[in-house]
Order: structure tokens, then sequence, then C-alpha cells
């Protein structure tokens, strides 16, 4: 089963609600949502006040992706305000294996994200602890970038783990996913998918639509 999760980063915030809505109507399951800090990365993107909002408008599952440094600060306060699902970095936390056990004893699904240049290998240790892993497929901060080829084989890597020892873990890609690279990704094991350009640009109904069908 794959799952598409829409980037609300690259939504008309103007318009949140409306696109938000289309994404629904269309079909996507989840909803991405991206929390930046300016401190892990250098952007700030929106916190709390707008997962609020959007999850009173929405019965998506809501996917948060913390790039925040120390994220174990903000757990708590997330999953009160709705995250379904809180996927922190590896690199961001000095807690790791605490921050996973505390999502999931608030009632969310723990996901550990790696950035394109950190091995796997920093992972490994939290497998058991998580429902899904992340594997940014371009530098985290912006939407809009291109994907970096080179993570195919990581996603690849991640995947033979994971089904040798950790079949129920799914295996999230983010960051330069469009039509025209969804089949090699959906081939290397990827089965959740992020897009924010690819939805949001355009008729956001069609691209849903679009994106469903090859991943059915
Ligand atoms: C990037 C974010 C992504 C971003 C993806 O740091 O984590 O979720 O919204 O945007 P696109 O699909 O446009 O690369
Ligand atoms: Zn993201």
């Amino acid at each position: 089963m794959n799952y598409l999760s829409p980037s609300i980063l690259s939504a008309d915030f103007c318009e949140l609600g409306r696109d938000i809505a289309l994404v629904e109507k269309a079909g996507a399951p989840y909803l991405h949502i991206d929390i930046m800090d300016g401190m892990f990365v250098p952007s700030i993107s929106f916190g709390m006040p707008i997962l609020k909002c959007v999850k009173k408008r929405s019965g998506l599952f809501m996917d948060v992706h913390m790039m925040v440094a120390q994220p174990e600060r903000y757990v708590e306060e997330l999953i009160e305000l709705g995250a379904d699902g809180v996927t922190i970095h590896v690199e961001a936390c000095d807690c790791v294996a605490q921050t996973l056990a505390k999502i999931r004893a608030l009632g969310a699904k723990p996901g550990i994200a790696i950035n394109p240049e950190t091995p796997v290998s920093a992972v490994l240790p939290y497998l058991g602890m998580v429902d899904m892993v992340l594997v940014m497929t371009v530098h985290p901060g912006f939407g809009g970038q291109k994907y970096i080829a080179e993570c195919a084989d990581k996603i690849k890597e991640v995947r033979r783990i994971i089904d040798e020892k950790y079949p129920d873990v799914k295996l999230e890609i983010d960051g330069g996913v469009c039509l025209d690279n969804l089949q090699m990704n959906l081939e290397a094991g990827a089965n959740v998918i992020v897009a924010g350009s690819a939805v949001f640009k355009g008729d956001i109904e069609a691209n849903v639509r679009d994106f469903l069908k090859m991943m059915s």
C-alpha cells in the first residue's frame, strides 16, 4: 500500500483551507506538515497555530515533519494539537530513543528522518521503535528543489533492511518528487510519497489524481 502526503509548504497560505479541501477531495490520505525552526534548517516555515487550524478543517492523517533542533521540546504540544505522526531528524536530537518513545506514549506514530549526507547506519538503532523512516531526497529547508539522484540507492538500502527485519515500517521520501521520478522511487521501495510543488502548482485535484493513479 502506498500513501501520498501532499506538503502544504507549497500551498497558497491565503487559501490554505481551499487547497487542503482539494487534496482531500481528490483522495490523498495524508497531509505533510513541514515545521522549520531557522536553526536546524536555514528557513522558518510555520508552527502550532497552523497545525491547530488545519486539524480542525481536515480529517487527513497529519504527517508532521519536524525540521527542528531539539524536537523533544515540542512533541507533546504537537500531538495535543492533532499530529498523528511525528517525524524527528536523527541529526537534530540528542535523545532520539526517548523522544520516539515519548511520541508513541502520547498516542502518535513516531518517525525518524535522515538528511541526504547522513548514512543509513545512523537510523539502524531506532528501526524497532518507529512506524516510518523518512529519507530526505533534497537538503531540507525549502520546497521546489531538485531531487538528489544519489538518494535512490539509499532508499533501496533502507527498503532492504526494513523488509528483512521490520516489514511494517513505512519508508517515506521527501523532496523533489514529481510524476517523472515517481515510478523510479516506488521501485526503489518508497511507500509514503511527499510532494509539495508537484501537487500544489497548477491543478491541485488533477495533480493528486495523477499521483494516486501511478501509486495504486
Ligand atoms: C523540504 C520539506 C519538504 C518540501 C517538499 O525541506 O521537508 O516536505 O515541502 O517540497 P517539494 O516536493 O516541492 O520538493
Ligand atoms: Zn517535509
